[in-house]
This record gives structure tokens, C-alpha cells and sequence, in this order.
């Protein structure tokens, strides 16, 4: 694709599982089985396009409310991908990394997790980071607590804490903001998904639904994303003068 502008982190609402398994008469679990095909799919294709840091929402803090099978399900489904798609992400050079709170996870689904963590561990090149029993304001709020837990160990001092200070108290800090956010399904919202680091991305919405979802869909976003000016609340001239 020449000429287009590749985000360094994309991130990927993967929305409408149910909906499309409805739509066939199929069980929902059967819609999050074919997500998790396409997972596959979009996963080498962004590391072949060049995208550095790719996190997927893959399981909410409030999907712990689903029913108990469709949990189990979706428990099931990662460690299955962890476990087969290790080989393949190894030979894509992928490392992986998890964001959310873990320790609510089954015991089974978190070794298994460490277990494919560790393999990749020496890859550099695309990060894949799961987002699992993951939500934007419990992230704020662990961060918060970090914060405060060594401010009242007078470890650091509050006054010096910015912006960017705060954001090292993130999951996986070292990972940057997002530059293209994508969501399938058509729905128009954010839905507690990295709220910190979505501050200035692009959003890109698509009515696709995600078992649906194919690499054409990843080229148009980033055709479309080129288009844009992103100005980080400055001025054309600013930037102008940024970049030259
Ligand atoms: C939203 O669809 C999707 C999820 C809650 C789970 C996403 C999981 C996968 C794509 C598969 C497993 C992931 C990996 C990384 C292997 P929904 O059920 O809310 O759909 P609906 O809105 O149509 O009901």
C-alpha cells in the first residue's frame, strides 16, 4: 500500500459476535469462535503491514457478567488461541502482553497466559497486547492506587506528578497511546476501553461485524487514517513548523 500512513498502536474494538451468530440462527458462542478466527488473520496482517503495538479487547471487566457458559466459553477460547497460535506468533516475531486485572481470571487461563508470555517473551517485533478482564476506568483507578501506595511510602513525591508521571502507573506503560482506534458492529462508542491512552486517537467505525472482519477492512481504515490531520490541539501552523 504506498503512501499510507501505518499507526504505530492500533487497537480493535471487536464487536457483534452475538449478532452475527444470531443472524445465522447459531448459537452466540459460535460467533466468538469465528472472532477468534479472524483474530488470527488480522493479527499476521497488521505485523506484516508494520504496525508496532496491536491491542485487541478481548474480554471486558463487564463481560464477567455474561452468563456463566459464555464466560467459561470465552475462557476457553483464549487458551485454545494461546496455545495453538503460539507457534505461528513466534514465527511472525510477535511478543505478547496482557492488560487487565488477571488475577480474577481462572488459574488454568492465567498459566497458560504466563505460559505464552513467556515463550514470545524475546520476539521484537509487533506487541500483541490482549486486553482481558480489562476496563479503561479500573485501569485509572489500579494506576491511582499504585500511585498512592508509594506516595504514602514517601517513595515519590505527588507534586511532581504530571501527566506523564501518572501514565507510568498505566498496565504495560511502555506501550504508547493509540493512534487508530477501530470498532466493528456499527456501534458509535468507546465502552470503557482505554481510556487513558485514547485521548487523541483517530476512531474509525465500521458496520461490519466482527467475524466478518478481513483485511481489506484494515487496509481502507488505514487509507482513511493517512487522510487525516491530526493536530493535538494545536494549529495547522504549529504543526506545519513541528514538522519542518
Ligand atoms: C463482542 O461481541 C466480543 C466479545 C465480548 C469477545 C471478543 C472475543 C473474541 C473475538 C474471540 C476471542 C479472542 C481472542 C483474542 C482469541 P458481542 O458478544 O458483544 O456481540 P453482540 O454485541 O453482537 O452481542
Amino acid at each position: 500500500m504506498p503512501d499510507i500512513n501505518i499507526p504505530e498502536h492500533l487497537a480493535i474494538i471487536m464487536d457483534g459476535n452475538g449478532r452475527w451468530a444470531k443472524n445465522k440462527g447459531l448459537p452466540r458462542v459460535l460467533g466468538h469462535k469465528k472472532g477468534a478466527e479472524v483474530v488470527r488473520d488480522i493479527v499476521k496482517h497488521t505485523s506484516q503491514l508494520g504496525v508496532k503495538y496491536l491491542t485487541l479487547y478481548a474480554f471486558s471487566m463487564e463481560n464477567w457478567l455474561r452468563p456463566k457458559k459464555e464466560v467459561s466459553f470465552l475462557m476457553g477460547l483464549l487458551e485454545d488461541y494461546l496455545q495453538k497460535e503460539v507457534v505461528e506468533l513466534g514465527k511472525n516475531n510477535v511478543r505478547l502482553v496482557i492488560s487487565g486485572r488477571t488475577h480474577l481470571l481462572p488459574e488454568k487461563t492465567a498459566n497458560i497466559m504466563d505460559e505464552a508470555i513467556s515463550k514470545l517473551a524475546d520476539n521484537n517485533g509487533m506487541v500483541l497486547n490482549l486486553a482481558i478482564s480489562y476496563g479503561g476506568r479500573s485501569e485509572i483507578v489500579d494506576a491511582a492506587k499504585k500511585m498512592a501506595e508509594l506516595a504514602i511510602q514517601g517513595e515519590i513525591e505527588l507534586s511532581k506528578i504530571e501527566r506523564d508521571e501518572f501514565g507510568q502507573f498505566m498496565y504495560n506503560p511502555e506501550i504508547p497511546d493509540i493512534d487508530l482506534l477501530i470498532r466493528t458492529s456499527g456501534e458509535i462508542r468507546i465502552s470503557n476501553f482505554m481510556l487513558w491512552r485514547v485521548a487523541y486517537s483517530e476512531l474509525y467505525f465500521t458496520d461490519c461485524l466482527w467475524p466478518d472482519f478481513d483485511e481489506k477492512i484494515i487496509d481502507n481504515a488505514f487509507i482513511e487514517y493517512s487522510k487525516r490531520e491530526r493536530r493535538f490541539g494545536m494549529t495547522d501552523e504549529q504543526l506545519a513548523d513541528d514538522n519542518g
